[in-house]
């Protein structure tokens, strides 16, 4: 079995989603999580793009020990420089620095011609590499670039200390049988090849990114990108644990493996999603909801006989339980901090004991308290943080009646610590809750989107309120959790505001892809 390294940018592609941004908690218990699930490289950000990003990459560069850790550049020593001081106390820090090589790209957003670009490139792998002791080098809008362009500048760059070459679909555009033929043409006409590691990295534009990724593989790739439930730039990236499963289940066909655990699968995509707000469809594959479920009686028949009959990928696999239960109102604090253990947190003194006073409150009102209710308050805990300035809600009252207008009171206490009471109304109680909110916030609010889940089934089953918003115009993703769905809104709304509070300075260049070098 040849060997295959896993590179994700959940963290840096997949934080360029639309309505993604991730505070450094949230971005450090994912980067956590992704060393469970053994990836080998992590893309923690693009450090030059903002001041959060920065600190970020540096953050995760200091914790994670037992992953490469790695940070997006321009060719620019500005970037480069950025990323090597956030980098550079990681356990082996290594750089991805991109320039663009296809005739579309160097004409109209670059600006400049095949050999400007061929020596830029050049310049700038050297350079870095005067820092790094891994350069990753990415010929962007590789699968639209003239091969033979592509070879000549690979050599120079490989020349110049470049030890990783990614050649990626930066719009999604390749097919499997194009790709492959990409990946042979340069193994076979690089003629310092050896000296550098293949990657592969996809885009799903046209639903092809796991096939091309794996065409990619058969054609002497050794390094391959993706992100946790394929989240990114448009349509997102291949999906790793699209991938990860693919080659499992047909080592028949594909004598790869990756250092990747399964069973820490399921753990990865609810913790991305959760935190992210992007919500896994129902029928994804590997982990949607119904990936398992059975409709048809015929099927349901032949699983029973025999489940290999229609499931090729067993729940267990990917770390799905199907004893998803229970702790209730008579746990302990003992079980309670086992559960917490096993359901992968970490957290201080000070977090468990916040954690099992909110549990116990729950247990109050929901008569069985599912992992899955207590990954979403262990969440919430885990990624608050108390060194930032915030609103916190006191207390509030709904009035609504069929035939009234709905109104809300609310108490709150302000970042400077004043306490703060008022009352408005509104077509509906959500309406009438988040007009008097903004009553109350100095911050001019305006709110795009507003999405309601449950999480489990069961008529008391927690509620999930997500919302997109801008914070004096920065734009900020919010979410919170309750019973109530109406506390759920309430405090998504104000997660929202006080994380524009996290955030110092204007969130990442959201449009990488269109700045030029
Ligand atoms: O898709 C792409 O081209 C990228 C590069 C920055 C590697 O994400
Ligand atoms: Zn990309």
């Amino acid at each position: 079995m040849a060997r295959v390294n896993v590179f994700d940018t959940t963290l840096r592609d997949g934080e360029q989603s639309p309505g993604v941004n991730l505070n450094q908690l949230e971005k450090l218990e994912i980067a956590k999580q992704l060393e469970r699930f053994g990836v080998d490289v992590m893309e923690a950000g693009f450090p030059a793009s903002s001041q959060g990003d920065f600190e970020g990459v540096r953050e995760i560069a200091r914790k994670v020990r037992g992953v490469s850790v790695t940070g997006l550049a321009r060719a620019k020593k500005s970037d480069i420089d950025t990323a090597w001081e956030a980098l550079k106390e990681g356990a082996d820090p290594r750089l991805h620095v991109f320039l663009a090589t296809s005739p579309i790209h160097m004409t109209y957003k670059l600006k400049k011609t095949p050999e400007q670009v061929i020596q830029i490139a050049e310049e700038m792998v050297r350079y870095a590499r005067e820092k790094f002791p891994k350069v990753q080098w990415s010929a962007e809008d590789a699968s639209r670039s003239d091969p033979e362009f592509l070879v000549r500048i690979i050599e120079k760059v490989i020349d110049a200390g470049a030890t990783v070459i990614n050649l990626p679909d930066t719009v999604g555009y390749t097919t499997p049988a194009e790709y492959g033929q990409l990946f042979k043409y340069i193994s076979n006409n690089v003629r310092n090849i050896d000296k550098a590691i293949l990657s592969a990295h996809c885009h799903d534009d046209l639903g092809m990114a796991v096939a091309n990724t794996i065409a990619a593989i058969e054609n002497g790739a050794t390094q391959v990108e993706g992100t946790i439930n394929g989240i990114g730039e448009r349509a997102g990236n291949a999906g790793l644990e699209e991938l990860a499963v693919a080659l499992n289940i047909r080592k028949d066909f594909y004598p790869y493996e990756t250092n990747l655990v399964l069973k820490e699968i399921k753990r990865t995509s609810d913790l991305v999603s959760n935190l992210t707000g992007m919500v896994v469809p129902r029928n994804k594959a590997v982990v949607g909801q119904n990936a398992f479920a059975h409709e048809s009686g015929i099927h349901q028949d032949g699983v029973l006989k025999n489940a290999s009959t229609y499931e090729i990928i067993t729940p267990e696999m990917v770390g799905v339980k199907s004893n998803n239960l229970v702790m209730g109102k008579h746990s302990g604090k003992h079980a309670f901090n086992d559960k917490v253990k096993q359901l992968g947190y970490e957290l201080s003194d000070e977090k468990l004991l916040e954690a099992f006073k909110a549990f116990k409150q729950l247990t109050d009102r929901k008569k069985e308290v599912t992992d899955d209710d207590l990954f979403t308050i262990l969440i919430e805990i885990q990624t608050d943080s108390d060194d930032v300035k915030k609103y916190e809600l006191k207390a509030f009252q709904v009035q609504y009646g069929s035939s009234n207008l709905p109104t809300a009171t609310v108490s709150l206490i302000a970042p400077d610590g004043t306490k703060l009471e008022d009352a408005s109304t509104g077509q509906g109680s959500v309406e009438a809750l988040y007009n008097t909110l903004d009553s109350m916030i100095v911050e001019k609010i305006h709110l795009s989107d507003f999405q309601l889940n449950s999480i489990g089934r069961g008529r008391d089953a927690l509620a999930q309120a997500k919302v997109e918003m801008t914070v004096n115009g920065l734009f900020v993703t919010g979410r919170g959790s309750s019973q109530d769905v109406l506390e759920a809104s309430a405090k998504a709304y104000l997660n929202g505001v006080n994380r524009a509070f996290y955030h110092k300075e204007p969130i990442k260049d959201k449009v990488i892809h269109a700045q030029s070098n």
